[in-house]
């Protein structure tokens, strides 16, 4: 089996499942070579991707948590970082700035708003007949819902949303300049913010970080834009790829589809966890370790990268009976799609209601659904989910006025 897990070639057509189920059989962790650096340690079994991710004693965040050294402009900021890339007990600190808005109890007297959102974002294609379900859908909940949180109009969200994609397209299919032009327009766009809600604060998320505290000192300018730039960027992508990789799913099988619509409210919650880890739109974390340390009978040296593959983790027989099956009703569904430990997905109980509220809506409302052409994937070695996918339904009226 020829091993690239490098290559975003490699994910142009959905997560490589063939070459992980080779590795969790024969080579666990995987001593993979990478073109222009040192090379890493694939690890592709559940038990070690939840041990490593949760052990940051041995397995360091810093300096990034993409596979690539190098500094770009995402990850360097003249010696400040994303709290994505600290580590324990730097990390503790800037998590705890934000962490109680996301918590379950905080997160779900958000739901009605969401549906509402939801509800707005498909009236605005019902009438249509056809759209792209990545842009005009399944994208537009996140940026929308990040507007929400910080407290910002929804339009600006959208904008938002697409410097994101900006600065994540490879370098190289952009003309030169673009992807520096993008980051300042987001940083500019932060620095309003900033002003803003500095002169009119309000009960929103942007107001809380500018007035939080990390050792009795209050953020300054680019520790905020970073949270701000983490915050856009953590939640849209992500979010946007598992619900449409999730339709993609659920419309090849129209047995498991009907039988999900049957008690759409009932079964939904069941479904969606199988959905993400069918689906597991964040393909890998990367990890250092900071010492000499074993792992499934590989001796990892101290400054030598793992990868965490949470797709394979996920389709782990050890794990899962029956992983290539997507079962609906799978229970219990210990799936690792937000990864574990202490940078688990901080968004999770938002997104889950996001999900929810978007699914909803789609199923229930738009008839006949069904995708036109083949769904155009993302290659990308990060983050796994179509780009671009065409889809028919009938014509419906809207709800709102
Ligand atoms: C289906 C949707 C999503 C998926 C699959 C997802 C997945 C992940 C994963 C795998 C991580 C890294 C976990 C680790 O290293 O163990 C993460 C971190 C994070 N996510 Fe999500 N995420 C989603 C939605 C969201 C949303 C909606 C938000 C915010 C509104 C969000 C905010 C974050 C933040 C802030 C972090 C960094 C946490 C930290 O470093 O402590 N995510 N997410």
């Amino acid at each position: 089996m020829k091993i690239d897990l490098y290559d975003p070639a490699s994910f142009a057509a959905g997560h490589p499942f063939d070459q992980y189920a080779w590795l969790r059989e024969n080579d666990p962790v995987h001593w993979h070579e990478e073109p222009d650096g040192p090379g890493f340690w694939a690890v592709t079994r559940y038990d070690d991707v939840y041990s490593v991710d949760r052990n940051f004693q041995a397995f360091s965040s810093e300096p990034t948590i993409m596979i690539q050294d190098a500094p770009d402009q995402q990850q360097s900021f003249g010696g400040y970082k994303m709290m994505l890339m600290m580590d324990p007990p730097q990390h503790t600190a800037y998590r705890k700035l934000i962490r109680n808005e996301f918590t379950q109890p905080a997160a779900t007297p958000r739901t009605p708003r969401m549906q509402a959102l939801a509800r707005r974002i498909v009236d605005a294609v019902i009438e249509r007949g056809e759209c792209d379900f990545v842009s005009d859908i399944a994208g537009e909940m996140p940026s929308f819902v990040i507007a929400e949180l910080m407290g910002l109009p929804l339009d600006d969200g959208r904008e938002l949303y697409k410097l994101t994609e900006i600065i994540h397209t490879a370098p190289q299919a952009l003309p030169p300049g673009t992807q520096l032009g993008a980051l300042q327009k987001m940083f500019e766009y932060g620095r309003g913010v900033i002003a803003e809600k500095r002169a009119r604060p309000s009960n929103d998320l942007a107001t809380k970080l500018l007035q939080a505290e990390v050792d009795g000192k209050r953020l300054d300018d680019i520790e905020f834009l970073l949270f701000f730039l983490l915050l856009v960027d953590a939640g849209g992508d992500t979010t946007r790829n598992l619900l449409s990789s999730g339709l993609i799913a659920l419309l090849e099988r129209p047995e498991k589809l009907a039988w999900l619509q049957a008690d759409l409210a009932g079964r939904l919650p069941s479904a969606r966890e199988e959905l993400l880890r069918w689906c597991t739109p964040v393909i890998y974390m990367r990890r250092t370790a900071r010492h000499d340390v074993e792992l499934g009978g590989k001796q990892i040296r101290e400054g030598q990268k793992a990868v965490m593959y949470f797709a394979s983790a996920n389709r782990d027989p050890r794990k899962f009976e029956n992983p290539d099956v997507l079962d609906l009703t799978r229970s219990p569904n210990p799936h690792i799609a937000f990864g574990t430990g202490p940078h688990g997905c901080l968004g999770q109980h938002i997104a889950r209601i996001e999900i929810d509220a978007v699914l909803t809506e789609v199923l229930t409302r738009m008839d006949g659904l069904e995708i036109v052409g083949a769904p155009e994937w993302l290659a990308s070695s990060f983050i796994s989910g179509p780009k671009q996918m065409r889809v028919r339904y009938r014509p419906a009226p809207r709800l709102a006025a």
